[in-house]
């Protein structure tokens, strides 16, 4: 739940500093915004925290000597109609057809909160009765900004937004470089990276259901110069907002770029009643001046203390079934797997997908999503004999749902056609043979949320869901919406988030995974109610690599969830767990198929990663070789006090006689002396490392480093540091 407004202070602030300017701040970073003569509100810095900023003014803009198209700055929320002929921020479409607005300012208010403090600028149109306000706030330790709008309007007709971002965002430097985040199922958080030039750059998506599929909702931008990781200034953004989004990059004539972000506009004209208030999604961002590790430890420690559900309490290790029986399992099967998830030392049991439906049984995924009652003839005392067979044999019970779906062989679908999204008249589209529950109808929240409700219920000692969601939406048509089609794809999101706003409210401590088809959900917003999410369905160790160092940009390990499986039988489990330890440890495999050796690295390391949690969850996360640059990988984490750390170690495919420099470790105290020791060995093996057992000074560490890579395939190396 959102931290409640503790307002300790409210500061009515006319103007700042004596001339018209607000500033917003954390401990780094400065955004400073002013009123200038004409009342309209521009935005006049944005970079570092500056010591004498009172003296700029938005008539000393370097761009206003060079500029004739466009003479007046920075405006901080332009609206389309005035003179600025960029990409704005928003567009209204007036009762009487008029798609202009201007907006002045009136007010502003700075208030402290418990964690943040928030600056609010109230604008409004001086023809039209339209309001629009902006929020921005502050996290100063973790330097982070989290920005969005409020738009009202009083007029007597239909009121349209046609475009209304989060957030605009202008930068003036010599270049600028993206990193975008390419997706597909099975290759999420593909990294690549371009200088923009002038024109636009667009990253978005039209699922509905979900932010991704294709592209994720994060970027970086090198200011400046190509994004690094420790060095070079860096914007990261992300859009909290489990459906359709928007980036636009966009380089003007004068070289000054403009980053718009919010919801994606396109066939999502928003009839806005008079008198009611549209919110936009939260954009986050931090300005490092360190590269994007800085950024990244950033996102993860305000992600840990201020976003992420449950993000101080622990986490439970689990075993999956999913890519183990798929549908093929009953009662007995499944008692044996809770017993195998005792044996290798898990907290928890997960049952996925093919455990209900009963007209239509869910023996595949044709039939069945919908109807969520247990099938009696693979399951005949239902999930309250499941979740017992797990307790007797010593673990939690989680479930697998995914009910904003339907298959149209399900009772529902023949109960409610009207509940699901379809075009009447047309041909349907399917993907996965299914289709999308109509989310903005109450009738349906209320059907989903007793989804959750009822099997709470029935098994108050359920620990754990898995919430999948496997399609787009297709057929785009709500019968709910009526003439209204335009809110569907927002006011479906909505409806989501009120659903998951009533099961946080009812079970707080209940543990959830986002997941969708793999990672096709993986956004902020979303992460205020789920505990963790699922990265993608490909475990396969060396794409994993990727994939998780893509989410590492912006996500917690605590998050992250990560498991083993047999997608890779050519590479040893140790590689595969390796892997696997850096994030949320899972498991998806049959002991039955692991010899005893392997059964006790995977026990051994279960113990170890217990012990280690604390370190591997914690925000501060090296990046130390990236597998973009070279057949290798490394990662570091270092406990906030500098005493204790953990170095990952990942050789890939290296090419012949490679040549292989040693690993420079950093965040590490330099005065003080650490023992190295490599741990999870494989039974009865040595480690061959030559530092194993030794200890050296964080000094030697960070100038000199550790020889941890190899020129060998698939191998991996677990390395505790310890302070003397
Ligand atoms: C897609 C998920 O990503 C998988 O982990 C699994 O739960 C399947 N759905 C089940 O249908």
């Amino acid at each position: 739940m959102r931290k409640t407004l503790l307002a300790a202070m409210l500061l009515i602030v006319a103007y700042a500093y004596g001339k018209n300017e607000i500033s917003i701040e954390t401990n780094h970073t400065q955004l400073v915004l002013q009123v200038k003569d004409d009342g309209r509100l521009y935005q006049t810095y944005l970079g570092e925290r500056v010591t004498g900023i009172d003296d700029l003014s938005v008539f000393d803009m370097p761009r206003l000597r060079r500029s004739h198209t466009l003479s007046r700055g920075f405006e901080a929320y332009p609206v389309m109609g005035t003179e600025d002929f960029f990409e704005q921020a928003l567009e209204i479409r007036h009762a009487d057809g008029n798609p202009t607005s201007v907006l002045k300012y009136v007010s502003h208010e700075q208030i402290t909160h418990e964690g943040y403090a928030e600056t609010i600028i109230r604008l409004r149109d001086e023809v039209y009765p339209l309001s629009v306000t902006l929020h921005y706030a502050t996290y100063a330790d973790e330097d982070i900004i989290r920005q969005w709008s409020e738009i009202t309007h009083d007029e007597k007709g239909q009121v349209y937004l046609m475009r209304y971002a989060s957030s605009m965002l202008y930068f003036e430097e010599t270049s600028y470089y993206l990193t975008e985040f390419a997706s597909d199922w099975a290759r999420e958080m593909q990294m690549s990276s371009q200088q923009l030039q002038y024109g636009k750059k667009i990253i978005d998506s039209r699922l509905g259901t979900r932010a991704t599929m294709f592209a994720q909702p994060f970027f970086e931008v090198g200011l400046d110069g190509p994004v690094g990781e420790e060095h070079g200034r860096v914007l990261m953004g992300t859009l909290g907002w489990t459906g359709n989004f928007r980036f636009t990059f966009e380089v003007d004539n004068n070289g000054a770029l403009r980053i718009v972000s919010g919801i994606n506009p396109d066939a999502s004209a928003y009839l806005l009643p008079r008198g009611t208030t549209f919110r936009t999604p939260d954009f986050y961002f931090t300005l490092s001046d360190e590269g994007v590790g800085q950024g990244s430890r950033r996102f993860q420690r305000w992600a840990l203390r201020h976003q992420l559900h449950q993000g101080a309490e622990d986490r439970m290790t689990l075993l999956n079934n999913w890519e183990n029986t798929h549908f093929d399992f009953n009662e007995q099967s499944l008692a044996d797997l809770c017993g195998e998830a005792k044996a290798l030392g898990v907290d928890l049991f997960l049952l996925d997908d093919g455990w209900f439906g009963n007209k239509y049984p869910r023996s595949n995924d044709r039939a069945g999503l919908g109807d969520w009652e247990a099938t009696r003839e693979k399951l005949p005392n239902g999930v309250p004999a499941l979740v017992k067979a797990a307790n007797e044999r010593g673990v939690e019970f989680g479930i697998w749902i995914e009910p904003e779906m339907v298959n149209p062989k399900s009772e529902l679908a023949e109960k409610h056609p009207d509940w699901i999204i379809r075009l009447p008249e047309r041909d349907t589209y399917y993907q996965r043979h299914q289709l999308v529950l109509d989310m903005t109808n109450p009738k349906v929240q209320d059907y989903v949320f007793s989804i959750v409700d009822r099997l709470m219920q029935e098994n108050p000692r359920l620990k754990f869901f898995k919430w999948d969601c496997n399609s787009p939406i297709t057929n785009i048509y709500s019968a709910y919406e009526k003439e209204n089609q335009g809110n569907l794809y927002v006011d479906f999101v909505h409806g989501l988030y009120n659903v998951l706003q009533r099961i946080q409210a009812k079970y707080p401590k209940l543990y959830m995974m986002m997941c969708s088809g793999g990672g096709g959900r993986s956004d902020f917003e979303g992460l205020r109610y789920f505990t963790e999410f699922w990265l993608s369905d490909n475990t396969e160790p060396v794409e994993r690599l990727f994939i998780q160092w893509g989410y590492s940009q912006f996500m917690p390990a605590k998050a992250m969830c990560a498991h083993v499986t047999n997608w890779n039988s050519r590479a040893s489990i140790k590689f595969r767990v390796d892997v696997a330890f850096s994030c949320k440890l899972g498991f998806d495999i049959g002991l039955k198929g692991l010899s005893e050796q392997e059964l006790h690295y995977c026990q051994q390391a279960i113990r170890e990663y217990n012990r280690l949690k604390p370190l591997i969850f914690s925000p501060n996360l090296y990046r130390l070789y990236s597998p973009y640059d070279g057949p290798h990988c490394v990662l570091q984490r270092v406990s906030d006090d500098r005493t204790h750390a953990l170095l990952m170690a990942y050789d890939i495919h290296p090419r012949y006689a490679e040549r292989v420099a040693p690993v420079r470790l950093r965040g590490l105290d330099s005065q003080s002396r650490y023992r190295i020791r490599e741990i999870c060995l494989m039974e009865g093996q040595k480690s061959r490392l030559a530092c194993h057992d030794k200890v050296y000074s964080g000094d030697y560490l960070m100038k000199v480093g550790l020889t941890v890579l190899s020129a060998s395939d698939m191998t991996s190396h677990l390395i505790e540091l310890t302070r003397e």
